[in-house]
């Protein structure tokens, strides 16, 4: 059975959607955490607030194809949180495995972006393109911003290990 363009557009919507509401849950989870690493609280709390305007984007074209946002694509949420698991076990180095797992994240949704931009001109659907070229935008941002801390980070952690202070987050 052949798919049609709108349907894999449509598709891609709610699986994009699918996991920004899980980039709002772990961000949330990390930032109510983190006691000792200003800079990475700072970063997800910026983040927080983008992409919420980045569901709203992801919520207005569903809209505007009379598609509702309900229907989230279970297989897909696992995938990703698979990879996210790494990142929540409370561990000495929570900390960084949270540093790896955020930047694997944000790379996912480059990656996302990228394809939904891709099927959304294959589907002639040019209506939410600048809006979505918005958020791959700021997921490149948010993707420079960890891989650019995770040195600092990482410096901190030792620091903080070393001296018998609290490190873990
Ligand atoms: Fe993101």
């Amino acid at each position: 059975m052949a798919l049609d363009t709108r349907d894999i557009y449509v598709t891609a919507l709610k699986n994009t959607h699918a996991l920004e509401m899980q980039a709002l849950q772990i961000m949330e989870r990390q930032v109510e955490r983190l006691q000792n690493y200003p800079e990475m609280e700072a970063a997800l709390r910026r983040h927080i607030d983008e992409t919420h305007g980045q569901r709203t984007r992801l919520e207005e074209a569903l809209h505007s194809l009379a598609e509702s946002s309900s229907a989230l694509k279970e297989g897909f949420l696992g995938f990703v949180g698979n990879m996210m698991a790494l990142g929540h076990a409370p561990a000495q180095d929570e900390i960084l495995k949270n540093a790896y797992a955020n930047h694997a994240f944000e790379n996912f949704e480059i990656a996302a972006y990228t394809s939904l931009l891709a099927i959304g001109e294959a589907a002639g659907q040019q209506g939410h393109a600048a809006a979505f070229q918005q958020s791959l935008k700021e997921e490149e941002g948010m993707a420079a911003k960890v891989r650019e801390l995770v040195r600092p980070t990482t410096l901190r952690y030792i620091e903080l290990s070393t001296a018998g202070e609290k490190a873990d987050r």
